[in-house]
C-alpha cells in the first residue's frame, strides 16, 4: 500500500492506493486561510500536522488492513509557501502562501537583477519564495535573525515524517533559488537575497527516497515497520505525475483554487518574458512549463459567497451549455495575476451590467472571465514554443459542464475530462511513492487515464468567443494601477 499526501490550500488530502495502483480510499480535513491584510495570506505549519493526522486517521481507521501495509509514502502540496524554523525545527511564523503577494516590492527588486531570469529561467514573483525572505528580513528583522531552515509546504510535513530537511526539483523551483537547468540550489541567488546554502534543506528528486518514517509516528499509527518516504513534487508537478503527463505534448488544465495550465516539456525551455514558469517535473531530466492565474474556483466561491449561495447552486442555475459570450465581462484578479500580467496589486472587476443582468448572468461571466484568463496562459505558453492540442481538466471546476464547455469554446482546444476516479495531485504523490518503495520506472509506472468525455469547441461560436476574448484584453489596461 502507498499513500499519498496532499497539502492543498484549502486543505490536506490522503490517498491510498495498491500495488496495481488501484484506489483503496481517499480522506480529507479542511484547512483555513487567514487574510489579515490586503494581499496577505497565511496558514499555520502546525495546522497542517493536524489536518494530516486527521486524514491519515480516517484511512486507518477506514482501511485499518490495508494501512497495516504500508510501504511508502510521498507528498504534493502547494507551492512557493515559506516555512521558517529556527535552530530546534520551531516554527517561526505563519507561513506565507503561494498568493500572498505583500513582497512585490522585493520581487520586483530581485526580478530587476538579470541574474535571477537568467539562472532560476523565471521572473521573480510575488508569491515565490526569495522575495518573501527579503520582506522578512525588512520588516521582521527578528525573526529573520533566527532562521536555521526555509522548508515549502510539503517539505515540512516530509520533516515531521522522517525527521529530515530535504526537497526536491520540481517545487524548489518556485523559489527563485534554484538553478533550474542543473537542478542545485545557486549560491549567487541566494547570496543575492541575503540567504545561505545552510538555510536549504537537501535536494533530490521527486522520485527518490529520503528517509523512512519516524518510529514515533510509526508506534502511534500502530504500524510495526516504518514505511519509507518519498520527496514527491510541488501541486501541480504531482498532478501531471497522476495523470502521466511527463512527454512533450502532453498537458492540463486545473481549475482549483488557482488555475493552471501545465505543459510538459522535452528538455529545459525558459521563456521568462512570457510570464510562464518553467519549472523542473518530478522526475530525473524532465521539465515543464506552465501559466497560472491566482484565482481560478476561487473567483466563483467569492461570487458564491457574497450572493449567500455556494458554487454548485450557482452553476445549477445556468444551462447545460453556453450559447454564446455573455455581454458582462469579469476579469478575475481578485488577488492580482501572475501569468500574463506579473501584477500584484490589479484587482478584479465586472464590466457591463445593466438592469437585466442577473445572478446566473454574473455567474456566466465569472466563468468566462476565468477562462479568458486561461486563454491568456495558452498565448503566453504559445509565445514560449508550447503549442497544446489536446488538454486533460481536473480540479473542482471541472465537474461544470457548462465552465468546460465555455473553455472548448474560448481556447478552440478539445478538452479531455477522465473517468470517474482520482487523478489529482495526492493520487501523483501515491505515485511517487509506489515508484521509490518498488523501485519502479517511471515508464512502467505512469499510465494516462481513460478519458470519459470530451468537450469539442463549438464551431459556430468560436468566433463570438474570440471577439470576447479580444474585448477582455483591452480591459486589462484600465484597470492597471499607474
Ligand atoms: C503554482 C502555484 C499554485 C499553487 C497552488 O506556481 O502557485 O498552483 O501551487 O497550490
Amino acid at each position: 500500500m502507498y499513500l499519498g499526501l496532499d497539502v492543498g490550500t484549502s486543505g490536506v488530502k490522503a490517498l491510498l492506493i495498491d500495488k496495481q495502483q488501484a484506489l483503496i480510499g481517499s480522506a480529507s480535513s479542511p484547512l483555513q486561510v487567514s487574510r489579515p491584510h490586503t494581499g496577505w495570506s497565511e496558514q499555520r505549519p502546525e495546522d497542517w500536522i493536524v489536518a494530516c493526522e486527521n486524514a491519515i486517521e480516517q484511512i486507518k481507521t477506514t482501511y485499518p488492513k490495508h494501512f497495516s501495509k504500508l510501504r511508502g509514502i510521498s507528498l504534493s502540496g502547494q507551492m512557493h509557501g515559506a516555512t521558517l524554523l529556527d535552530r530546534n525545527n520551531q516554527v517561526l511564523r505563519a507561513c506565507m502562501l503561494w498568493n500572498d503577494t505583500r513582497s512585490y516590492l522585493e520581487a520586483a527588486e530581485l526580478d530587476s537583477d538579470p541574474l535571477f531570469r537568467e539562472i532560476s529561467g523565471n521572473i521573480v514573483f510575488p508569491g515565490f519564495t526569495a522575495p518573501k525572505l527579503l520582506w522578512v528580513a525588512r520588516h521582521e528583522p527578528e525573526i529573520f535573525s533566527k532562521i536555521a531552515k526555509v522548508l515549502l509546504p510539503k517539505d515540512y510535513i516530509a520533516w515531521w515524517l522522517s525527521g529530515e530537511h530535504v526537497s526536491e526539483m520540481s517545487d524548489a523551483s518556485g523559489t527563485s533559488w534554484l538553478d533550474v537547468k542543473t537542478r542545485q540550489w545557486s549560491t549567487k541567488l541566494l547570496k543575492a537575497s541575503g540567504m545561505s546554502i545552510e538555510q536549504m534543506p537537501r535536494l533530490v528528486e521527486g522520485s527518490e527516497s529520503i528517509g523512512q518514517l519516524r518510529s514515533e509516528l510509526a508506534t502511534s499509527w500502530g504500524l510495526d515497520h516504518s514505511p519509507i518516504i518519498a520527496a514527491g513534487a510541488g501541486d501541480n508537478a504531482a498532478s501531471a505525475i497522476g495523470m502521466g503527463i511527463i512527454n512533450e505534448g502532453q498537458a492540463f488544465l486545473s481549475l482549483g483554487t488557482s488555475g493552471v495550465l501545465f505543459a510538459a516539456t522535452n528538455g529545459y525551455k525558459p521563456n521568462a518574458e512570457s510570464a510562464v514558469h518553467t519549472f523542473c517535473h518530478a522526475l530525473p531530466d524532465t521539465w515543464h512549463q506552465m501559466g497560472v492565474i491566482l484565482s481560478a474556483s476561487d473567483a466563483l466561491n467569492w461570487h458564491a459567497s457574497v450572493t449567500n449561495s455556494s458554487a454548485e447552486a450557482l452553476n445549477a442555475e445556468l444551462a447545460e451549455t453556453p450559447n454564446g459570450p455573455s455581454n458582462v465581462k469579469f476579469l478575475p484578479y481578485l488577488a492580482g495575476e501572475r501569468t500574463p500580467h506579473n501584477d500584484a496589486t490589479v484587482r478584479g472587476a465586472f464590466i457591463g451590467l445593466d438592469h437585466q443582468t442577473t445572478r446566473a448572468d454574473l455567474t456566466q461571466s465569472v466563468m468566462e472571465g476565468v477562462a479568458f484568463a486561461i486563454r491568456d496562459n495558452l498565448e503566453a505558453l504559445r509565445q514560449a514554443g508550447s503549442e497544446l492540442t489536446e488538454i486533460i481538466a481536473v480540479g473542482g471546476g471541472s465537474k461544470s459542464t457548462f465552465w468546460i464547455q465555455t473553455l472548448a469554446n474560448v481556447l478552440n482546444k478539445t478538452i479531455l475530462i477522465p473517468a470517474s476516479g482520482d487523478f489529482g495531485a495526492a493520487f501523483g504523490a501515491a505515485r511517487l511513492a509506489f515508484i521509490a518503495a518498488e523501485n519502479k520506472t517511471p515508464k512502467e509506472t505512469l499510465s494516462i487515464p481513460i478519458i470519459e468525455r470530451r468537450y469539442e469547441p463549438a464551431h459556430n461560436l468560436v468566433e463570438l468567443y474570440e471577439d470576447a476574448y479580444q474585448h477582455f484584453r483591452s480591459l486589462y489596461p484600465a484597470l492597471k494601477q499607474a
